[in-house]
């Protein structure tokens, strides 16, 4: 019977294609994405976020999480619809983010689960929505195993 759901989680884990591993951005990505995007945190590959809660973040940019991020109409009609087209499609991880936030989906939470949580407050960390503290190549859009380093402080 164990045997059995052992093989059976293996047999899972292998068919499941490693979900992001890999996101690489897009590369159509606006001049202005990086540009309004990027410079209180890393520019999050659309991937990491279903569309009705890139929705959510592009219309709710007066208040984004305790600062203001507005645009002009034209900069913020232009990201969004490039964060809609490359938005995840798979509906595994096509939840409405809760609070528009990647690091409340119940994804990030499962993949997550071993982080313990005096490790998120470390002084290098500070925060889940600072991915780059730990995924030493998350500017490529890489969240694979292999290329972790959680800092010790
Ligand atoms: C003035 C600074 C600033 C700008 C500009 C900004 N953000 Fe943010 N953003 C924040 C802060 C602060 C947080 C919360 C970070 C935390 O909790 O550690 C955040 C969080 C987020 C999150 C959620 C992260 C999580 O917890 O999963 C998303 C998604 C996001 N921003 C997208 C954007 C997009 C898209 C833009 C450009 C339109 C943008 N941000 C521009 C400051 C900014
Ligand atoms: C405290 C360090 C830390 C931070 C910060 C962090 N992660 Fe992770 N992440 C991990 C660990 C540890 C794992 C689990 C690796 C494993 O054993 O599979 C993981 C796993 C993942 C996975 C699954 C990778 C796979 O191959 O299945 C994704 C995707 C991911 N993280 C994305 C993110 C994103 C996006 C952010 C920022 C919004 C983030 N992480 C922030 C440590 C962190």
């Amino acid at each position: 019977m164990k045997k059995t759901v052992l093989i059976a989680a293996t047999l899972l884990l292998i068919s499941s294609p490693t979900f992001a591993g890999k996101m690489a951005m897009p590369t159509d990505m606006p001049a202005s994405y990086e540009a309004e995007c990027a410079s209180c945190h890393m520019a999050y590959p659309p991937a990491l976020l279903s569309q009705q809660s890139w929705k959510n973040v592009m219309s709710s940019l007066s208040k984004h999480f305790g600062t203001d991020a507005s645009l002009d109409s034209k900069t913020q009609n232009d990201i969004t619809i490039w964060l809609l087209k490359n938005a995840t499609t798979r509906q595994k991880y096509s939840e409405t983010a809760p609070e528009n936030r990647i690091t409340k989906t119940s994804w990030f939470i499962r993949k997550h689960d071993e982080v313990r949580s005096e490790v998120w407050k470390r002084a290098s960390i500070k925060s889940p929505a600072n991915c780059g503290a730990c995924h030493i190549d998350a500017a490529n859009g890489v969240f694979s195993e292999k290329n972790i380093k959680i800092p010790a402080k």
